[in-house]
Protein backbone atom coordinates (compact mmCIF):
# COMPACT_ATOMS: atom_id res chain seq x y z
CA UNK A 1 0.00 0.00 0.00
CA UNK A 2 1.51 3.30 -0.66
CA UNK A 3 0.80 6.61 1.17
CA UNK A 4 2.75 9.10 -0.74
CA UNK A 5 1.69 11.96 1.59
CA UNK A 6 5.17 13.67 1.33
CA UNK A 7 6.94 15.00 -2.02
CA UNK A 8 9.64 17.64 -2.46
CA UNK A 9 8.51 21.04 -3.51
CA UNK A 10 11.30 21.50 -6.30
CA UNK A 11 14.63 20.51 -7.54
CA UNK A 12 16.37 23.18 -6.12
CA UNK A 13 14.75 22.31 -2.72
CA UNK A 14 15.64 18.49 -3.37
CA UNK A 15 18.99 19.20 -3.94
CA UNK A 16 19.74 21.89 -1.22
CA UNK A 17 18.18 19.21 0.81
CA UNK A 18 20.33 17.01 -0.10
CA UNK A 19 23.28 18.67 0.48
CA UNK A 20 22.27 20.23 3.69
CA UNK A 21 22.01 16.56 4.98
CA UNK A 22 25.59 16.06 3.91
CA UNK A 23 27.01 19.23 4.87
CA UNK A 24 27.40 19.40 8.51
CA UNK A 25 29.41 20.12 11.34
CA UNK A 26 31.42 17.47 10.03
CA UNK A 27 32.85 19.73 7.00
CA UNK A 28 34.07 22.38 9.54
CA UNK A 29 34.82 20.92 12.60
CA UNK A 30 35.59 16.93 11.82
CA UNK A 31 36.98 17.29 8.65
CA UNK A 32 40.47 19.57 9.16
CA UNK A 33 40.67 18.56 12.44
CA UNK A 34 40.96 14.74 10.98
CA UNK A 35 43.14 16.25 7.97
CA UNK A 36 45.87 17.48 10.45
CA UNK A 37 45.46 14.55 12.76
CA UNK A 38 47.08 12.70 9.99
CA UNK A 39 49.50 14.48 8.60
CA UNK A 40 47.65 17.61 6.79
CA UNK A 41 48.63 16.71 3.07
CA UNK A 42 49.08 13.05 3.88
CA UNK A 43 45.59 13.26 4.55
CA UNK A 44 44.50 14.23 1.07
CA UNK A 45 44.96 11.51 -1.40
CA UNK A 46 43.16 8.66 0.61
CA UNK A 47 40.72 11.17 0.93
CA UNK A 48 40.22 11.81 -2.57
CA UNK A 49 40.71 7.79 -3.08
CA UNK A 50 37.87 7.51 -1.00
CA UNK A 51 35.84 10.01 -2.28
CA UNK A 52 35.78 8.43 -6.09
CA UNK A 53 35.61 4.96 -5.15
CA UNK A 54 33.71 4.69 -2.60
CA UNK A 55 31.91 8.05 -1.66
CA UNK A 56 30.00 8.97 -4.74
CA UNK A 57 29.68 5.00 -6.15
CA UNK A 58 27.34 4.72 -2.56
CA UNK A 59 26.02 7.97 -3.30
CA UNK A 60 24.42 6.29 -6.58
CA UNK A 61 23.48 3.28 -4.41
CA UNK A 62 21.38 4.77 -2.00
CA UNK A 63 19.82 7.44 -4.27
CA UNK A 64 18.53 4.76 -6.74
CA UNK A 65 17.68 2.31 -3.25
CA UNK A 66 15.50 5.24 -1.51
CA UNK A 67 13.41 6.03 -5.01
CA UNK A 68 13.06 2.25 -5.49
CA UNK A 69 11.93 1.85 -2.23
CA UNK A 70 9.57 4.74 -2.35
CA UNK A 71 7.95 3.40 -5.41
CA UNK A 72 6.75 0.23 -3.39
CA UNK A 73 5.48 2.99 -0.59
CA UNK A 74 8.70 2.61 1.82
CA UNK A 75 10.48 5.29 3.35
CA UNK A 76 12.88 3.75 5.99
CA UNK A 77 15.74 1.19 5.25
CA UNK A 78 14.44 -1.75 6.79
CA UNK A 79 11.59 -2.48 4.38
CA UNK A 80 13.71 -0.49 1.43
CA UNK A 81 15.76 -3.42 1.63
CA UNK A 82 13.09 -5.68 2.06
CA UNK A 83 11.95 -5.71 -0.87
CA UNK A 84 15.22 -6.02 -2.86
CA UNK A 85 15.36 -9.45 -1.94
CA UNK A 86 13.18 -12.16 -0.98
CA UNK A 87 14.90 -13.58 2.14
CA UNK A 88 13.45 -11.56 5.27
CA UNK A 89 16.52 -10.89 7.29
CA UNK A 90 17.36 -8.21 5.44
CA UNK A 91 14.53 -6.47 6.69
CA UNK A 92 16.80 -6.45 10.20
CA UNK A 93 20.21 -5.61 8.61
CA UNK A 94 17.79 -2.02 7.36
CA UNK A 95 17.11 -1.46 10.87
CA UNK A 96 20.85 0.18 11.07
CA UNK A 97 19.07 2.84 8.89
CA UNK A 98 16.91 4.36 11.94
CA UNK A 99 19.16 3.27 14.56
CA UNK A 100 22.61 4.88 13.21
CA UNK A 101 20.05 8.20 12.41
CA UNK A 102 18.67 8.36 15.99
CA UNK A 103 21.54 7.76 17.95
CA UNK A 104 23.83 9.74 15.77
CA UNK A 105 20.78 12.88 16.22
CA UNK A 106 21.47 12.01 20.13
CA UNK A 107 24.84 13.55 20.07
CA UNK A 108 24.76 15.69 17.07
CA UNK A 109 21.87 18.01 18.07
CA UNK A 110 23.57 18.79 21.64
CA UNK A 111 26.70 19.65 19.39
CA UNK A 112 24.70 21.75 17.58
CA UNK A 113 22.69 23.19 20.77
CA UNK A 114 26.54 24.64 21.50
CA UNK A 115 26.58 26.58 18.45
CA UNK A 116 23.73 28.44 19.07
CA UNK A 117 24.86 29.42 22.85
CA UNK A 118 28.43 30.38 20.69
CA UNK A 119 26.18 33.24 18.60
CA UNK A 120 24.59 34.23 21.80
CA UNK A 121 27.84 34.82 23.80
CA UNK A 122 29.31 36.16 20.82
CA UNK A 123 26.89 38.96 20.31
CA UNK A 124 26.78 39.19 24.29
CA UNK A 125 30.67 39.82 24.17
CA UNK A 126 31.21 36.80 26.82
CA UNK A 127 34.38 36.04 25.34
CA UNK A 128 35.85 39.50 24.56
CA UNK A 129 39.11 40.42 26.96
CA UNK A 130 39.32 36.54 27.52
CA UNK A 131 42.84 34.69 27.18
CA UNK A 132 43.67 32.15 25.25
CA UNK A 133 43.33 29.23 28.75
CA UNK A 134 39.86 31.85 29.49
CA UNK A 135 38.29 30.53 26.40
CA UNK A 136 39.51 27.29 26.45
CA UNK A 137 38.12 26.58 29.83
CA UNK A 138 35.02 28.64 29.51
CA UNK A 139 34.26 25.43 26.69
CA UNK A 140 35.26 22.95 29.37
CA UNK A 141 33.00 24.89 31.54
CA UNK A 142 30.16 25.01 29.06
CA UNK A 143 30.12 21.16 28.84
CA UNK A 144 30.62 20.31 32.71
CA UNK A 145 26.60 19.81 32.71
CA UNK A 146 25.36 20.16 36.49
CA UNK A 147 26.46 21.94 39.85
CA UNK A 148 24.86 25.18 38.88
CA UNK A 149 25.73 24.92 35.20
CA UNK A 150 22.29 24.24 33.31
CA UNK A 151 22.89 26.82 30.09
CA UNK A 152 23.64 23.91 27.85
CA UNK A 153 20.21 21.75 28.74
CA UNK A 154 18.07 25.33 27.88
CA UNK A 155 20.26 25.27 24.36
CA UNK A 156 19.95 21.75 23.78
CA UNK A 157 15.87 21.72 24.69
CA UNK A 158 15.60 24.96 21.92
CA UNK A 159 17.73 22.82 19.60
CA UNK A 160 15.45 19.77 20.07
CA UNK A 161 12.10 21.67 19.70
CA UNK A 162 13.22 23.28 16.97
CA UNK A 163 14.61 20.77 14.59
CA UNK A 164 10.90 18.54 16.02
CA UNK A 165 8.77 21.81 14.97
CA UNK A 166 10.45 21.87 11.29
CA UNK A 167 9.76 18.06 10.89
CA UNK A 168 6.23 18.21 12.16
CA UNK A 169 6.05 21.20 9.41
CA UNK A 170 7.14 18.39 6.98
CA UNK A 171 9.25 18.06 3.58
CA UNK A 172 8.60 20.76 1.65
CA UNK A 173 7.00 23.23 4.13
CA UNK A 174 10.03 22.55 6.66
CA UNK A 175 12.97 20.43 5.75
CA UNK A 176 13.07 22.63 2.13
CA UNK A 177 12.63 25.50 3.41
CA UNK A 178 15.35 25.22 5.87
CA UNK A 179 17.41 24.06 3.37
CA UNK A 180 16.96 27.16 1.21
CA UNK A 181 17.38 29.68 4.23
CA UNK A 182 20.22 27.62 5.55
CA UNK A 183 22.63 27.01 2.90
CA UNK A 184 22.70 30.07 0.90
CA UNK A 185 24.13 31.96 4.15
CA UNK A 186 26.29 28.87 5.42
CA UNK A 187 27.95 29.62 1.88
CA UNK A 188 27.91 33.12 2.30
CA UNK A 189 29.24 33.53 5.69
CA UNK A 190 31.61 30.05 5.14
CA UNK A 191 33.08 32.54 1.90
CA UNK A 192 33.49 35.64 4.07
CA UNK A 193 35.28 33.60 7.13
CA UNK A 194 37.87 32.16 4.79
CA UNK A 195 38.56 35.31 2.92
CA UNK A 196 39.25 37.12 6.44
CA UNK A 197 41.43 33.93 7.35
CA UNK A 198 43.63 33.24 4.28
CA UNK A 199 44.14 37.20 4.25
CA UNK A 200 46.19 36.71 7.86
CA UNK A 201 49.21 37.84 7.93
CA UNK A 202 52.81 37.17 9.74
CA UNK A 203 53.48 40.17 11.95
CA UNK A 204 49.75 41.33 11.89
CA UNK A 205 47.49 41.65 14.82
CA UNK A 206 49.83 38.76 16.84
CA UNK A 207 49.45 36.10 13.82
CA UNK A 208 52.69 34.69 13.73
CA UNK A 209 52.06 32.83 10.25
CA UNK A 210 50.66 33.82 7.10
CA UNK A 211 47.03 32.41 6.74
CA UNK A 212 47.95 30.80 3.74
CA UNK A 213 50.57 28.49 5.83
CA UNK A 214 47.57 26.34 7.14
CA UNK A 215 46.42 25.82 3.76
CA UNK A 216 49.36 24.90 2.39
CA UNK A 217 50.04 22.36 5.16
CA UNK A 218 46.48 20.72 4.65
CA UNK A 219 46.67 20.50 0.63
CA UNK A 220 50.68 19.49 -0.11
CA UNK A 221 50.29 16.12 -0.71
CA UNK A 222 52.47 13.23 0.90
CA UNK A 223 52.75 10.60 -1.71
CA UNK A 224 54.48 8.03 1.64
CA UNK A 225 50.99 8.17 2.95
CA UNK A 226 49.63 6.11 0.84
CA UNK A 227 50.87 3.07 2.51
CA UNK A 228 49.65 4.31 6.04
CA UNK A 229 46.36 1.99 7.20
CA UNK A 230 45.45 4.11 9.62
CA UNK A 231 45.42 7.28 7.07
CA UNK A 232 43.33 5.60 4.70
CA UNK A 233 40.71 4.52 7.66
CA UNK A 234 40.41 7.72 8.92
CA UNK A 235 39.88 9.26 5.53
CA UNK A 236 37.49 6.29 4.53
CA UNK A 237 35.44 7.58 8.37
CA UNK A 238 35.35 11.09 6.97
CA UNK A 239 33.99 10.46 3.60
CA UNK A 240 30.89 8.10 5.27
CA UNK A 241 30.56 10.98 7.66
CA UNK A 242 30.46 13.75 5.67
CA UNK A 243 28.49 12.96 2.92
CA UNK A 244 25.98 10.95 5.45
CA UNK A 245 26.55 7.77 4.27
CA UNK A 246 25.45 4.25 5.50
CA UNK A 247 22.84 6.09 7.78
CA UNK A 248 20.14 6.08 6.06
CA UNK A 249 19.20 9.15 5.85
CA UNK A 250 19.79 9.51 1.73
CA UNK A 251 17.27 6.35 1.64
CA UNK A 252 14.62 8.01 2.98
CA UNK A 253 14.91 11.88 1.34
CA UNK A 254 15.33 9.93 -2.15
CA UNK A 255 12.14 7.59 -1.39
CA UNK A 256 9.93 11.09 -1.80
CA UNK A 257 11.53 11.36 -5.30
CA UNK A 258 9.25 10.68 -7.95
CA UNK A 259 9.98 7.19 -9.93
CA UNK A 260 10.78 9.11 -13.61
CA UNK A 261 12.81 11.92 -11.47
CA UNK A 262 17.04 12.28 -12.23
CA UNK A 263 18.45 10.52 -9.10
CA UNK A 264 22.07 10.35 -11.14
CA UNK A 265 22.53 14.02 -11.46
CA UNK A 266 20.80 14.80 -8.50
CA UNK A 267 23.29 12.78 -6.70
CA UNK A 268 26.63 13.90 -8.07
CA UNK A 269 25.39 17.67 -7.77
CA UNK A 270 24.31 16.97 -4.09
CA UNK A 271 27.45 15.03 -3.42
CA UNK A 272 30.15 17.36 -5.00
CA UNK A 273 28.23 20.43 -2.99
CA UNK A 274 29.58 18.83 0.06
CA UNK A 275 33.02 18.47 -1.52
CA UNK A 276 32.96 21.81 -2.46
CA UNK A 277 32.13 22.98 1.10
CA UNK A 278 34.34 20.56 2.89
CA UNK A 279 37.82 20.84 0.61
CA UNK A 280 37.63 24.70 -0.11
CA UNK A 281 35.30 26.42 3.07
CA UNK A 282 36.23 23.92 5.55
CA UNK A 283 39.90 23.88 5.25
CA UNK A 284 40.07 27.82 4.74
CA UNK A 285 38.53 28.58 8.38
CA UNK A 286 39.58 26.89 11.62
CA UNK A 287 42.93 25.58 10.52
CA UNK A 288 44.37 28.74 8.37
CA UNK A 289 43.16 30.68 11.30
CA UNK A 290 44.75 28.56 14.68
CA UNK A 291 47.89 27.84 12.30
CA UNK A 292 48.16 31.45 11.79
CA UNK A 293 47.88 32.78 15.38
CA UNK A 294 49.25 29.55 17.21
CA UNK A 295 51.79 27.49 14.69
CA UNK A 296 51.20 24.28 13.54
CA UNK A 297 53.26 22.54 16.60
CA UNK A 298 50.32 24.19 18.99
CA UNK A 299 47.67 22.94 16.73
CA UNK A 300 49.37 19.84 16.43
CA UNK A 301 48.94 19.09 20.89
CA UNK A 302 45.59 20.90 20.45
CA UNK A 303 43.92 18.38 17.75
CA UNK A 304 45.49 15.21 19.36
CA UNK A 305 42.85 12.51 20.43
CA UNK A 306 39.29 12.89 19.97
CA UNK A 307 36.93 13.36 17.05
CA UNK A 308 38.12 17.06 16.67
CA UNK A 309 34.59 18.51 17.33
CA UNK A 310 35.65 20.51 20.40
CA UNK A 311 38.90 22.82 18.53
CA UNK A 312 35.89 25.46 16.63
CA UNK A 313 34.96 25.75 20.56
CA UNK A 314 37.84 26.22 22.72
CA UNK A 315 40.42 28.23 20.46
CA UNK A 316 37.97 30.08 17.70
CA UNK A 317 36.37 32.63 20.24
CA UNK A 318 39.97 33.96 21.50
CA UNK A 319 41.18 33.86 17.98
CA UNK A 320 38.75 36.30 16.29
CA UNK A 321 39.31 39.02 19.15
CA UNK A 322 42.40 39.59 17.57
CA UNK A 323 40.98 40.97 15.00
CA UNK A 324 39.62 43.91 17.25
CA UNK A 325 36.14 43.86 18.84
CA UNK A 326 33.74 44.47 16.11
CA UNK A 327 35.00 41.91 13.80
CA UNK A 328 35.43 39.57 16.55
CA UNK A 329 31.44 39.83 17.13
CA UNK A 330 30.89 39.48 13.70
CA UNK A 331 33.31 36.35 12.43
CA UNK A 332 31.71 34.91 15.83
CA UNK A 333 27.85 35.36 14.80
CA UNK A 334 28.92 34.02 11.25
CA UNK A 335 31.41 31.30 12.55
CA UNK A 336 28.55 29.84 14.83
CA UNK A 337 25.43 31.23 12.37
CA UNK A 338 27.37 28.61 9.93
CA UNK A 339 27.97 25.96 12.28
CA UNK A 340 24.56 25.69 13.48
CA UNK A 341 22.95 25.91 9.85
CA UNK A 342 25.26 23.23 9.07
CA UNK A 343 24.22 21.13 11.83
CA UNK A 344 20.20 21.59 11.74
CA UNK A 345 20.15 20.74 8.12
CA UNK A 346 21.94 17.21 8.80
CA UNK A 347 19.85 16.36 11.86
CA UNK A 348 16.51 17.22 10.25
CA UNK A 349 17.83 14.19 7.78
CA UNK A 350 18.29 12.31 10.98
CA UNK A 351 14.43 12.74 11.79
CA UNK A 352 13.07 11.56 8.34
CA UNK A 353 13.68 7.77 8.31
CA UNK A 354 12.23 7.52 12.19
CA UNK A 355 9.41 9.50 10.86
CA UNK A 356 8.78 7.60 7.57
CA UNK A 357 8.88 4.07 9.17
CA UNK A 358 6.21 5.48 12.08
CA UNK A 359 4.30 6.88 9.45
CA UNK A 360 4.68 3.75 6.80
CA UNK A 361 4.22 1.22 9.66
CA UNK A 362 1.80 2.42 12.29
CA UNK A 363 -0.37 5.14 10.65
CA UNK A 364 1.29 8.06 12.30
CA UNK A 365 0.54 11.20 11.29
CA UNK A 366 3.32 13.36 10.56
CA UNK A 367 3.31 15.63 13.91
CA UNK A 368 3.34 12.87 16.29
CA UNK A 369 5.95 11.39 14.73
CA UNK A 370 8.11 14.17 14.45
CA UNK A 371 7.42 15.23 18.42
CA UNK A 372 7.91 11.03 18.77
CA UNK A 373 11.55 11.70 17.45
CA UNK A 374 12.16 14.41 19.30
CA UNK A 375 11.47 12.88 22.97
CA UNK A 376 13.43 9.87 21.89
CA UNK A 377 16.75 12.31 20.94
CA UNK A 378 15.72 13.67 24.33
CA UNK A 379 15.58 10.61 26.13
CA UNK A 380 18.70 9.09 24.45
CA UNK A 381 20.74 12.24 24.21
CA UNK A 382 20.51 12.82 27.84
CA UNK A 383 23.78 10.91 28.93
CA UNK A 384 25.93 12.35 26.28
CA UNK A 385 24.83 15.92 27.75
CA UNK A 386 24.70 14.78 31.29
CA UNK A 387 28.11 12.36 31.15
CA UNK A 388 29.84 14.22 28.55
CA UNK A 389 32.89 14.45 30.32
CA UNK A 390 32.60 10.53 30.97
CA UNK A 391 33.45 9.96 27.24
CA UNK A 392 29.80 9.02 26.54
CA UNK A 393 29.21 11.51 23.57
CA UNK A 394 32.69 10.32 22.20
CA UNK A 395 31.25 6.64 22.70
CA UNK A 396 28.20 7.25 20.36
CA UNK A 397 29.72 8.76 17.48
CA UNK A 398 32.38 5.95 17.66
CA UNK A 399 29.80 3.25 17.74
CA UNK A 400 27.05 5.55 15.25
CA UNK A 401 28.99 7.68 13.58
CA UNK A 402 31.75 5.26 12.25
CA UNK A 403 31.65 1.43 13.08
CA UNK A 404 27.69 1.51 11.98
CA UNK A 405 28.11 3.41 8.66
CA UNK A 406 30.76 1.15 7.85
CA UNK A 407 28.29 -2.39 8.41
CA UNK A 408 25.46 -1.00 6.84
CA UNK A 409 27.24 0.06 3.81
CA UNK A 410 28.83 -2.91 2.92
CA UNK A 411 25.49 -5.06 3.84
CA UNK A 412 24.15 -2.16 1.52
CA UNK A 413 26.56 -2.50 -1.41
CA UNK A 414 26.65 -6.71 -1.50
CA UNK A 415 22.42 -6.57 -1.43
CA UNK A 416 22.73 -4.11 -4.47
CA UNK A 417 25.08 -5.20 -6.52
CA UNK A 418 25.02 -8.94 -6.19
CA UNK A 419 22.08 -10.12 -4.53
CA UNK A 420 19.70 -7.51 -6.28
CA UNK A 421 21.64 -7.44 -9.55
CA UNK A 422 24.02 -4.80 -11.34
CA UNK A 423 22.04 -5.28 -14.48
CA UNK A 424 18.56 -4.21 -12.75
CA UNK A 425 20.87 -1.99 -10.41
CA UNK A 426 22.33 -0.05 -13.23
CA UNK A 427 18.60 0.41 -15.28
CA UNK A 428 17.58 1.79 -11.64
CA UNK A 429 20.66 4.24 -10.99
CA UNK A 430 20.08 5.28 -14.92
CA UNK A 431 16.61 5.53 -15.08
CA UNK A 432 15.45 9.11 -15.86
CA UNK A 433 19.45 10.15 -15.54
CA UNK A 434 19.41 13.87 -17.10
CA UNK A 435 23.29 12.48 -17.14
CA UNK A 436 24.02 9.05 -18.05
CA UNK A 437 26.33 7.92 -15.13
CA UNK A 438 29.61 6.93 -16.42
CA UNK A 439 29.51 3.19 -17.63
CA UNK A 440 32.96 2.52 -15.50
CA UNK A 441 30.82 3.24 -11.90
CA UNK A 442 29.08 -0.21 -12.96
CA UNK A 443 32.10 -2.24 -12.84
CA UNK A 444 33.14 0.59 -9.57
CA UNK A 445 29.91 -0.30 -7.64
CA UNK A 446 30.63 -4.44 -8.25
CA UNK A 447 33.83 -4.92 -7.63
CA UNK A 448 35.81 -2.04 -6.32
CA UNK A 449 33.09 -0.32 -3.99
CA UNK A 450 32.36 -3.65 -1.89
CA UNK A 451 36.32 -4.73 -1.98
CA UNK A 452 37.04 -1.46 -0.59
CA UNK A 453 34.52 -1.97 2.42
CA UNK A 454 35.37 -4.65 3.05
CA UNK A 455 39.27 -3.72 3.60
CA UNK A 456 38.12 -0.79 5.20
CA UNK A 457 35.95 -2.94 8.10
CA UNK A 458 38.61 -5.92 8.21
CA UNK A 459 40.94 -3.44 8.80
CA UNK A 460 38.88 -1.90 11.19
CA UNK A 461 38.11 -5.02 13.45
CA UNK A 462 41.44 -4.60 15.53
CA UNK A 463 40.36 -1.37 16.73
CA UNK A 464 37.16 -2.31 17.03
CA UNK A 465 37.77 -5.06 19.77
CA UNK A 466 40.05 -3.41 21.50
CA UNK A 467 36.94 -1.06 21.90
CA UNK A 468 35.10 -3.52 23.14
CA UNK A 469 38.12 -4.49 25.52
CA UNK A 470 38.00 -1.11 26.70
CA UNK A 471 41.95 -1.31 26.26
CA UNK A 472 42.49 2.76 26.29
CA UNK A 473 40.43 3.16 29.38
CA UNK A 474 42.53 0.23 31.14
CA UNK A 475 45.86 0.97 29.78
CA UNK A 476 45.63 4.38 31.61
CA UNK A 477 44.06 2.99 34.73
CA UNK A 478 47.44 0.68 35.04
CA UNK A 479 49.48 3.80 34.58
CA UNK A 480 47.43 5.57 36.87
CA UNK A 481 48.45 6.20 40.74
CA UNK A 482 45.97 9.11 41.75
CA UNK A 483 42.87 7.67 43.22
CA UNK A 484 40.90 10.31 42.00
CA UNK A 485 42.05 9.58 38.93
CA UNK A 486 41.68 6.08 39.05
CA UNK A 487 37.89 6.37 40.65
CA UNK A 488 37.16 8.53 37.55
CA UNK A 489 38.51 6.23 35.24
CA UNK A 490 36.39 3.88 36.40
CA UNK A 491 33.16 5.83 36.25
CA UNK A 492 34.52 6.24 33.06
CA UNK A 493 34.39 2.96 31.90
CA UNK A 494 30.98 2.26 33.83
CA UNK A 495 29.13 5.08 31.70
CA UNK A 496 30.80 4.05 28.78
CA UNK A 497 29.59 0.15 29.52
CA UNK A 498 26.19 1.59 30.19
CA UNK A 499 25.84 3.90 26.71
CA UNK A 500 27.11 0.66 24.82
CA UNK A 501 23.86 -0.96 26.45
CA UNK A 502 21.65 1.72 25.88
CA UNK A 503 22.52 1.63 21.98
CA UNK A 504 22.05 -2.01 21.86
CA UNK A 505 18.75 -1.63 23.83
CA UNK A 506 17.84 0.82 20.72
CA UNK A 507 18.94 -1.37 18.03
CA UNK A 508 17.15 -4.62 19.87
CA UNK A 509 13.64 -2.28 20.44
CA UNK A 510 13.78 -0.93 16.69
CA UNK A 511 14.31 -4.88 15.35
CA UNK A 512 11.20 -5.58 17.37
CA UNK A 513 8.99 -2.67 16.06
CA UNK A 514 10.25 -3.93 12.40
CA UNK A 515 8.99 -7.45 13.37
CA UNK A 516 6.05 -6.25 14.40
CA UNK A 517 5.30 -4.18 11.40
CA UNK A 518 6.33 -7.01 9.10
CA UNK A 519 3.79 -9.06 11.46
CA UNK A 520 0.77 -6.29 10.79
CA UNK A 521 1.28 -6.23 7.38
CA UNK A 522 0.91 -10.10 6.73
CA UNK A 523 -1.93 -9.57 8.81
CA UNK A 524 -3.51 -6.76 6.73
CA UNK A 525 -2.34 -8.42 3.41
CA UNK A 526 0.05 -6.09 2.50
CA UNK A 527 2.79 -7.28 0.96
CA UNK A 528 6.28 -6.44 2.09
CA UNK A 529 7.57 -5.71 -1.32
N1 LIG B 1 27.01 14.67 7.02
C1 LIG B 1 26.82 15.33 8.25
C2 LIG B 1 28.02 16.09 8.66
O1 LIG B 1 28.97 16.21 7.94
C3 LIG B 1 26.38 14.36 9.29
O2 LIG B 1 28.04 16.63 9.71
Amino acid sequence: MTKQTEAWGSRVGLILAMAGNAVGLGNFLRFPVQAVQNGGGAFIIPYLTCFLLMGLPLLFVEWSMGRFGGKHGHHSTPFILDAMDKRSFWKYIGVFGIFTNLSVAAYYCYLESWTLSYVYHSIAGSFSGKSAEEVSSFFGNYVSVGSGNFEPIIFWIICLVLNTWILSKGLSGGVEKAAKIGMPLLLAFGAVLAIMAVSIKAGEKGAINDGTVGLNYLWTPQFDSIWNGKVWLAAAGQIFFTLSLGMGSIHCYASYIKSKDDIALNAMSAGWMNEFVEVVLGSSVIIPISIGYLGIDKVLEMTAGGSGFGLGFSSLPYLFQQWGPILAIIAGVMWFGLLFFAGITSSLAMGTPCMGFLMDEFNFKRKTAAWTFGVTILILGAPTVFFFNYGVFDEYDYWAGTVSLVVFALAEIILFAWIFGMDKGWAEINQGADMKVPNIFKYIIKYITPLFLLAVFIFSLPGIWNKILNTDIKEKLSAATDPAVIQNLQTQMRYVNFSRLLLLALFIGISYMVYVAYKKRIKEGRFTS
